[in-house]
């Protein structure tokens, strides 16, 4: 088993960075994902990889006061972020974030949520039977869970031009020198292996779907940052410090020759999972 992202690479300005970014993308994905995982008045929910807690702090609004929302992420900068906004608004007595990883929720209590949601998280898990052993565990039997996901692209694997821009940088020297570990990005899963993944965790598939989805960069250093502050710093983690300014600078030449008149438009794709704890 790979060992997955790196987690000691996030800065206080990735973090801001991140809740800035993913006002207008991830947040938007999340609450899709949260209405048709139908979170409910009154429901216990546990958000993973919650972030700097957008997405928690909407959840909390659709349960209100009689239900609870836990926020758990394995960056204590993110959560640090999360906190400060809601302890700034002064609301949500409904909502508390907590520092906590997929891998292991033994702390929590079992079948303790009615629900659990992981928005643009479940690529960055690299060991995905047992983070879904962890989600059963804590929900009760007919909880749901709600996952929405990057799939791999769909032709034949072929890397969407973004990422096919940002390898080529890295491919040119002095980058080269440093390869990327194998496994110590994303791990994507499709349609098929994700109903494996909830059958053989023993939640029954309710919806399983696959559409497009279209981000776009207002400038090719804009796609780097962004890339670098959803990936908590993977990006060009695997480079020494000293580089990184000069592979960010690589990165942005290369997608510079993907600039339209609205910026760079990438066209993805979007896996949305939704499973019954049997
Ligand atoms: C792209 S962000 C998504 C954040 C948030 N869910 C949102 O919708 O904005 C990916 C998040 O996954 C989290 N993550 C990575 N590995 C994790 C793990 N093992 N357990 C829980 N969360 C993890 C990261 O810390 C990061 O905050």
């Amino acid at each position: 088993m790979a060992g997955g992202p790196s987690l000691a690479h996030d800065s206080d300005a990735l973090a801001a960075d991140y809740e800035r970014l993913s006002a207008s993308r991830q947040f938007e994905t999340g609450k899709r994902l949260a209405a048709a995982l139908a979170v409910g008045a009154g429901e216990r929910v546990l958000d993973v990889g919650c972030g700097t807690g957008l997405l928690a702090e909407h959840i909390a609004e659709r349960v209100g006061s009689t239900g609870h929302v836990l926020g758990i992420d394995p960056l204590p900068l993110r959560i640090e972020v999360a906190q400060a906004r809601v302890k700034k608004e002064g609301t949500h007595a409904n909502l508390a974030f907590a520092v906590g990883d997929a891998n292991d929720l033994g702390a929590l209590p079992a079948a303790g949520f009615d629900a659990v949601i992981l928005n643009a998280v479940f690529h960055w898990l690299p060991d995905k039977p047992r983070a879904l052993g962890q989600f059963a565990h804590v929900l009760r039997p007919g909880g749901r869970i709600g996952i929405s996901t990057r799939p791999p692209n769909a032709a034949g694997g072929a890397r969407h031009p973004v990422y096919e821009a940002m390898a080529r940088a890295m491919a040119e020297p002095p980058f080269n020198r440093y390869p990327r570990p194998r496994g110590s990005f994303v791990s994507q899963v499709d349609a098929d292996e994700m109903r494996a993944l909830f059958e053989a965790a023993g939640f029954a598939p309710t919806l399983i779907e696959v559409s497009p989805s279209v981000q776009v960069h207002a400038t090719p250093e804009a796609a780097v940052r962004f890339s670098e502050a959803s990936s908590f710093g993977n990006l060009l983690a695997h480079l020494p410090a000293e580089l990184r300014p000069a592979a960010r600078d690589a990165m942005a030449a290369r997608l510079a020759a993907l600039m339209t008149p609205d910026g760079i438009v990438q066209q993805g794709l979007r896996l949305v999972a939704i499973g019954t704890r049997r």
